[in-house]
């Protein structure tokens, strides 16, 4: 069984309409978190331009919520999603956790939903640009060593997930299952002041 998360968050796909709530987290995360993330220095507006693809056609992000607000994401962008065309087989994978809430097992939870997402879609080739001296996130793709292969050396780890089954699929819809009862309950608590 899953260990509970920290603050008794959550994992959940980002509805449309919160990409507001994925912008307002990249932009909290330090400024280290943020040069990791995303492979350099980006500016605020770079940072608010991406997040607001984030429900789009071809990309699916995870956020790790606590109290109603997202702390973490983990973002699955198909190769050709922005382009509007066809989508390959092909993904980019990105994680983000803000600094209170790293080194606390939410990297691991996301990793396992976005190699889920990736395998239900039939992506067979998943990148994620990762520096050279990140070894927690290395250390992180080490866990999935049975779906993933690396190659550090060049800073880039491909994964190879294997084909849908009715059971990966069911695995999903019953997370996405999860997700909503946790969404509800968070609009719920905000609504009468519990949270
Ligand atoms: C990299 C990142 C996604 C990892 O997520 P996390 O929640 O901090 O990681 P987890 O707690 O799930 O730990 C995963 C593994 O990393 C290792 N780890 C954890 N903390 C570590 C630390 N401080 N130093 C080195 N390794 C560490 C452990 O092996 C751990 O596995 P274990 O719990 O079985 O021992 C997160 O720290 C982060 O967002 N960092 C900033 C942005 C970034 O680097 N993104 C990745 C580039 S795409």
């Amino acid at each position: 069984m899953q260990e509970p998360l920290p603050g008794g968050g959550t994992v959940r796909k980002l509805w449309i309409g919160e990409t507001d709530a994925y912008r307002d987290h990249l932009l909290r995360l330090d400024q280290e978190s943020r040069n990791t993330r995303f492979s350099g220095a980006v500016s605020d507006d770079f940072i608010a331009r991406h997040a607001a693809t984030a429900t789009g056609l071809g990309v699916v992000v995870h956020g790790f919520f606590v109290d109603g607000v997202m702390r973490g994401g983990a973002e699955l962008r198909r190769n050709g999603a922005s382009l509007g065309g066809m989508l390959s087989d092909g993904a980019e994978a990105a994680f983000s956790i803000e600094q209170e809430w790293q080194s606390h097992g939410v990297g691991t939870v996301l990793l396992e939903r976005t190699l889920l997402s990736a395998r239900n879609r039939g992506i067979k080739h998943l990148r994620m640009d990762c520096l050279a001296d990140n070894r927690r996130m290395q250390q992180l793709a080490r866990k999935f060593e049975a779906d993933l292969s690396f190659d550090f050396g060049s800073v880039i780890g491909e994964v190879d997930p294997p084909r849908p089954t009715p059971l990966s699929l069911m695995r999903e819809a019953m997370d996405d299952a999860h997700g909503v009862a946790a969404k509800i309950l968070e609009d719920q608590s905000r609504l009468f002041g519990v949270a």
